[in-house]
């Protein structure tokens, strides 16, 4: 029930596919309760093999939308205290600071046009040197390849960037930018920690590393804390000038969303691609696994390391068995069809669609079908994308294990895909974890308005309060089975990785 006498948090969700604004009342206890949402679906472009875009003037349309919409619901701007926001991250915009503009389509985290820069910097020996500053690897999926390549393709761009003519950011960066009427130029430190320029430890801009990627550092925002005063939206926007007062990568906030606020707590998101996000603590933990080292959150002297492994394709998977090849009417569907199966027949999907991310790391590498026979129906192509969910967990476990961090006693998962029970047992079942899915799945969003309500003073620390009970699923598999399947699974990765091109 809404009550009109609490005040709310405006939690913007601008995610890959679409854009989204929940409103949460502020209640007593300081738990947040989601009263409002709305949501626009989000146009892709794919221009060219590998590359994939987004139009950054309809995400910030959109974001206007979904937020006016939302107060409406609520009952009007007036019950609004504070905004957060949470974003797609790395994905890289340009635009023109005099107009407001953008000047290309953002390109956005899955495009892989800047792999031969990558890889050639890679070549040139400065992988060490960016993993040690930075907790990442050298691949496109980072900004800062993107940022270079946005300057080199706008004509003129580059001169102008260093005047500040032409200003570059993350999602979140033009977002709050365009809310506050071009008066902000910021972005918090988690969503800084993707681009490959900011020292991880020290959270600074780092010139030798903008020199290295050809990014004039002018040109970027200022990195500010997670929580606290990002800016205040031109009153004439949503009515009244309300302070931003939450910022963090969409991940970030989700493990901030499912409370995973100590070392060894760690959460799954799947949403197109799948984040397995690990608290390490409070210092950076370098990995030899191709992890990627990352900040959690940033607030003052609190602050979260963590380890990531990121998924490019999970539910992407489940999206092209509907939407490119027609073999689901609906996501819903494909439960019953997995579960309709005894076994999945021996075939296995590699979803490389847009190259294998964690632990490979492999930009090249393209989606792969193993082991079709005459008896291979679309049920098993549905249930062998179902199952790359939990393959792919695996792996990510197994280099997080060997990373040194402690094993998991559960797994917290959020997303589409959590709603397919077939797909969260087999998660339990490979991957030997308990599984746990809380009851409200809009995890990002919350983990935004929790940290908007810390930003603005309305709560006391980021401690979940008074949640329902999580969906539970305890693995049952036989051990033996298990390691069939793996082999299975290890074996169609090696196919797909010597089958790229
Ligand atoms: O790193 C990319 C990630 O932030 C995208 O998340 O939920 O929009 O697929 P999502």
């Amino acid at each position: 029930m809404t009550n009109p006498a609490t005040t709310c948090i405006l939690a913007i969700d601008q995610g890959t596919t679409s854009t989204r604004a929940i409103a949460f009342e502020v209640r007593e206890d300081g738990g947040l309760h989601p009263v409002a949402l709305s949501q626009i679906e989000l146009a892709q472009h794919f221009p060219a093999s590998g590359w994939v875009e987004h139009d950054a003037a309809e995400i910030w349309t959109a974001t206007l939308q979904t937020c006016r919409e939302v107060i409406r619901k609520a009952g009007g701007v007036g019950r609004f205290s504070a905004i957060g926001i949470t974003n797609q991250r790395e994905t890289a915009v340009v635009w023109d600071a005099a107009t407001g503009e953008p000047l290309h389509r953002a390109i956005i985290w899955q495009d892989r046009r800047t792999a031969d820069v990558t890889a050639g910097l890679a070549a040139g020996g400065h992988e060490a040197e960016v993993q040690a500053a930075t907790g990442l690897i050298l691949d496109p999926y980072f900004s800062a390849t993107k940022f270079a390549w946005l300057l080199d393709a706008v004509p003129g761009s580059r001169e102008r960037a260093t005047r500040r003519e032409v200003l570059l950011g993350t999602i979140e960066t033009w977002l709050i930018w365009k809310l506050t009427g071009g008066a902000s130029h910021v972005t918090d430190a988690t969503n800084a920690s993707r681009t490959s320029l900011m020292d991880l430890k020290d959270r600074v801009w780092r010139d030798d590393l903008c020199g290295l990627f050809r990014v004039p550092r002018q040109v970027l925002a200022e990195i500010r804390d997670c929580a606290g005063l990002l800016g205040t939206t031109d009153p004439a926007l949503l009515g009244l000038a309300l302070p931003i007062t939450g910022s963090a990568g969409d991940q970030q906030a989700a493990l901030v969303g499912h409370g995973a606020l100590t070392a060894g707590d760690a959460k799954i998101t799947y949403g197109t691609g799948a984040f397995l996000v690990a608290n390490v603590g409070t210092a950076p933990v370098a990995s030899t696994r191709r992890l990627l080292g990352t900040l959690g959150y940033a607030v003052g002297e609190d602050a979260a390391y963590a380890l990531e492994g990121s998924i490019f394709s999970a539910g992407a998977a489940i999206q092209w068995l509907r939407d490119g090849v027609g073999m689901i009417a609906d996501s819903r569907a494909s439960e019953a069809m997995a579960q309709g199966l005894k076994n999945n027949g021996g075939v296995y999907l590699v979803p490389g669609f847009t190259g294998l991310g964690a632990p490979w790391w492999e930009p090249e590498v393209r989606g792969a079908l193993i082991g079709l026979t005459r008896d291979s129906t679309p049920a098993h192509f549905v249930r062998a994308g179902l199952e790359a969910l939990a393959y792919q967990t695996r792996d990510l476990l197994d280099a997080l294990a060997a990373d040194g961090a402690p094993r998991l006693k559960v797994l917290k998962v959020d997303g589409g895909v959590t709603a397919n029970a077939f797909a969260m047992q087999f998660v339990a079942d490979i991957c030997k974890v308990t599984v746990e899915r809380p009851a409200f799945q809009e995890m990002t969003a919350l983990g935004a308005a929790r940290l908007a309500a810390l930003g603005a003073g309305l709560i006391d620390d980021l401690e979940p309060r008074g949640d329902e009970a999580p969906a539970v699923w305890t693995p049952l598999m036989q051990p033996a089975e298990r390691e069939r399947l793996l082999g299975g699974w290890r074996r169609a990765v090696r196919a797909a990785i010597v089958a790229a091109p």
